[in-house]
């Protein structure tokens, strides 16, 4: 189990997270939602070890990840998959999945097909320029490239973000996939309701860095509380 008590962040004087609880538990999707700029992309690296907190900790299975480095956790199984998806855009799809070839050990360097069975759509695109994928073909390539990484948790900030409705129901499919498997704990970051009522099995929901609501993802379709707090 993932687990994050009270944590505080700060970007220098600027508080972004206060007493920030949460946890995520394979086989389940735990999301986190908030509206723009209530600190869920600030919670997201502080998982992936990207931003250092203040005060608080984060236990993965039972032990501190205070100080330990970003690649450190991805190959303790910690992938993250960035909001705004940070593809290398002048390096071919086929290369884009190599880069996670230096969290892995030798024997496990090589493309895995499964990430073709799950996004058939990588597979013809190999040789092609990240930069020349459209939004939702970028969006798959980054959850590709982090499952190279053989997960145990997966960290998704709002890969749903500016993308065509097809391609959203192709990955609400995938993370359902990913989650049946019962092994991956998945954090899924959202602002969009409906889709993280399809997904969730938990949520927790953000306002100006405080939690201010969670419960099972049952209850987030008909919460007024819900609709009310992502409200625009
Ligand atoms: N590098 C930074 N330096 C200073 N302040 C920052 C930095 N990054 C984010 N913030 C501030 O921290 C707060 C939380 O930002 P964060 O990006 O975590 O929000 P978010 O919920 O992910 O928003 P969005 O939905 O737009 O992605 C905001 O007030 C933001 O302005
Ligand atoms: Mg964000």
């Amino acid at each position: 189990m993932l687990s994050v008590n009270q944590l505080d962040v700060a970007y220098g004087a600027s508080q972004a997270l206060y007493g920030v609880s949460m946890s995520a538990q394979p086989g389940k999707v735990t999301c986190v939602l908030g509206r723009n700029g209530v600190g869920k992309t600030t919670l997201m690296k502080s998982l992936s070890g990207h931003l250092e907190p203040r005060a608080g900790d984060i236990q993965w299975q039972g032990k501190s990840l205070k100080g330990m480095a970003p690649y450190d956790r991805a190959k303790q199984g910690i992938a993250y998959v960035p909001q705004g998806r940070d593809i290398f855009a002048q390096l071919t799809v086929e290369e884009n999945l190599q880069t996670a070839f230096s969290a892995l050990p030798k024997s496990q360097r090589f493309i895995d097909p499964e990430v073709y069975s799950l996004f058939p759509v990588l597979q013809k695109m190999l040789k092609r320029r990240g930069g020349d994928l459209s939004g939702g073909q970028q969006q798959q390539l980054a959850i590709a490239r982090a499952l190279l990484l053989r997960p145990k948790v997966l960290i998704l900030d709002e890969p749903t973000e500016g993308i065509q409705p097809s391609i959203i129901k192709d990955i609400g499919n995938v993370i359902k996939l990913l989650r049946d498997r019962g092994d991956m704990a998945i954090v899924l970051v959202e602002q969009y309701l409906d889709f993280a009522a399809e997904l969730a099995d938990e949520f927790v929901i953000l306002e100006r860095g405080r939690v201010v609501a969670s419960g099972e993802g049952a209850e987030l379709k008909s919460s007024e509380e819900a609709r009310r707090l992502l409200a625009i």
